[in-house]
């Protein structure tokens, strides 16, 4: 028996249980593209049972050739697409395992006779009675299935010490607002046990995602700021270029809240915020996922807005409206976009806004987790004209160009003191060859080794709906009337940018590192030399700003002196502003500043400021040139 054992903390890549693995909805997208997909890869990486067979499980007749010629082409075009060649000797031993089962989610004897075949399997394959149900079906068949599965005795293992398991594994949406998913998780919790229900969200099998928890409680260095004190606010974004496809019936009645935000928005979020766990052990690190989702404050309509694509460019290429893909009606509402702000209320992160945003059809492809640090105090620049700094980031690239950077600012080479940000980059790509993978293998080998790590487990399910109902039960009574509201191919609806700026805040560029270049190889617009840090003119120089300003107020009390001075400021943007925007969002270089002539140390009398003034009103007004302080290599 191979009882439920935590295996994420290791790095053992051991085959597989022997099992077998029916799937519900074989004749369908996500079998084709996904997992029979996976399967074929973790054949070819040792990580299948030589015990394994498949049986795919569908209404409508078809004969297992048939079936398999199908999954054949479509396995042949993921290949083809990721630069390879099929691997014959990998696909021919899993396509000899597998075989197809005609029959109806409501007919029993389908279920009955799906039994005999198991058996078979059990018997000629050596699957051991280990058998893996995938529902790979529309959400309105799961409870349904399940209770098939029962009433056919197909559930039954002998609890979670038996001789042999039984494991289903459930495709999100599961459910479609916190009643459903309640009343869902209460029906299938009839029949089976919480440790045999494996709810997918297949963002948790993205490598870059899992790695979150890594990168976070394996190094001491990042966990000490990783909460209030040190952090701004956190965006996550998941933009795609896609528009709905062929799922526009899907799509319709799902829209992009419940599409992306419970699951798979929730789930980074969750392993951005959740506290450490105790151990790797699968339920240490749902229980602290579950506090963090049930930590979210109800998300008030305010606080989220939505949009719908019209007609626009992606890509280069004409993008339809979303109310002009097929199967959606040409005055829908369902939103393709959304974006929101939320309060998680523990003590790390009370005060720190989280903003959400995810939509189809814009102007680039990425998912990110940005976390803005607050900035540096000011005092050690005050007075040298730099009058903001730039935001610190660190940024969770989940994909594509999976990785991690660092972004800061430093001191732009050259005699002036300037700022420019800059980004320190760890790319997956250039540490470690991957695999060619499709996201499910680390799920379903998971599933098939009883590690539930990275699967939902009811009560969370039901937190990440219930933080969402009130937008739902919102939007379900307001029909927006600006729909279309924002261009395919752009960065999403203005109300977007509005909900950020409410709090002085802008989001990421959707290309952030283009943006980021444009800063750093943007030509200075001022071309006088100010001095060096921390040289003696600039030391004078700030004295005389001071001088200069208590001269202004009348109430001057002590002289300055040293040479005249200008100063540029950093290419940043404006206090309030953030790097957001473009690079067109900097700060204009401030003008050359204070020009004082020398003055006695003396306290200054009447007569004294006249001459300061006639003074400086005699001063050059280019500075003579400062002598530029060398800089260290
Ligand atoms: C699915 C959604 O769950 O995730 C799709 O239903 C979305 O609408 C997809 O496009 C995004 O996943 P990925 O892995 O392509 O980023």
């Amino acid at each position: 028996m191979s009882q439920a054992q935590p295996k994420r903390a290791t790095s053992r890549a051991h085959p597989a249980d022997p099992c077998t693995v029916v799937i519900f909805g074989a004749a369908g997208d996500l079998t084709s593209r996904l997992v029979v997909p996976a399967l074929y890869n973790m054949r070819r990486t040792g990580l299948l049972a030589d015990n394994f067979s498949v049986i795919g499980f569908n209404h409508g007749k078809m004969t297992d050739n048939a079936w398999k010629k199908g999954l054949t082409t479509a396995l042949e075009r993921f290949v083809g697409n990721s630069g390879g060649k099929l691997d014959n000797e990998a696909w021919d031993w899993l396509s000899s395992q597998m075989t197809y089962h005609a029959g109806d989610f409501d007919d029993l004897t389908a279920f009955q006779s799906l039994a005999i075949k198991l058996k078979d399997a059990e018997r000629r394959r050596g699957t051991k009675g280990n058998v893996l149900f995938y529902l790979a079906t529309p959400e309105r068949f799961f409870g349904d299935v399940i209770e098939q599965l029962q009433k056919a005795g197909l559930v039954d293992d002998g609890g979670p010490d038996g001789d042999f398991w039984r494991r289903v594994i459930i495709e999100k949406p599961f459910g479609h607002d916190l009643a459903s998913a309640h009343a869902l998780n209460e029906r299938i919790l009839k029949v089976l046990r919480e440790d045999q229900i494996y709810r997918i969200d297949h963002f948790l099998g993205k490598e870059t995602v899992q790695n979150i928890m890594a990168f976070r409680f394996a190094n001491g260095l990042f966990e000490p700021i990783w909460n209030r004190d040190r952090i701004d606010h956190v965006q996550i974004t998941v933009a795609e270029t896609v528009g709905v496809e062929r799922r526009g019936s899907f799509y319709e009645q799902t829209g992009a809240l419940r599409d992306m935000v419970p699951n798979h928005l929730f789930q980074l979020l969750a392993m951005v915020a959740m506290e450490p766990p105790t151990s790797f052990d699968a339920e240490a690190v749902r229980t602290r996922k579950a506090e963090t989702i049930e930590a979210i404050r109800p998300i008030q309509p305010e606080d989220a807005i939505r949009g719908q694509y019209g007609p626009g460019a992606v890509n280069g290429e004409l993008a339809i409206s979303y109310r002009d893909e097929p199967n959606v009606a040409p005055d829908s509402v369902t939103e393709t976009f959304v974006a929101m702000k939320l309060s998680i209320d523990t003590w790390r992160w009370s005060g720190v806004p989280f903003y959400l945003r995810t939509g189809k059809h814009m102007g680039r492809r990425t998912t990110e987790i940005a976390i803005r640090f607050k900035s540096a105090p000011f005092a050690p620049f005050r007075g040298t004209g730099m009058d903001a700094f730039g935001p610190d980031w660190l940024v969770l690239q989940i994909q594509p160009d999976e990785g991690i950077s660092l972004q800061f600012d430093v001191k732009r080479p050259g005699p002036r003191v300037e700022l420019a940000p800059v980004r320190m980059d760890f790319k997956y790509a250039d540490w470690f060859r991957a695999e060619p993978n499709v996201g499910y293998e680390t799920l379903l080998y998971d599933c098939m080794t009883g590690d539930a790590t990275l699967f939902q487990r009811a009560d969370m399910v039901e937190a990440c709906w219930r933080a969402v109902q009130p937008i739902l039960d919102d939007w379900s009574q307001r029909t927006p009337a600006d729909f279309p509201n924002y261009a395919s191919g752009s960065a999403g609806p203005a109300s977007a940018d509005t909900l950020l700026a409410l709090g002085g805040r802008s989001w990421r560029p959707l290309n952030s590192a283009a943006e980021l270049n444009a800063r750093r190889t943007a030509k200075p617009k001022v071309d006088t030399p100010p001095p060096a840090l921390k040289s003696p003119e600039r030391r004078a120089a700030t004295k005389r700003a001071a001088a200069k300003k208590a001269l202004r107020s009348t109430s001057v009390k002590k002289t300055t002196r040293g040479a005249s001075v200008t100063r540029a400021t950093r290419g940043a943007p404006a206090k309030g502003a953030t790097r957001g925007a473009s690079a067109k969002a900097t700060a204009p270089v401030q003008k050359p500043k204070v020009k004082t002539a020398p003055a006695k140390k003396t306290a200054i009398k009447k007569t004294a400021i006249k001459k300061a003034a006639a003074a400086r009103k005699a001063a050059p007004t280019k500075r003579a040139p400062t002598k530029a302080k060398p800089t260290r290599k």
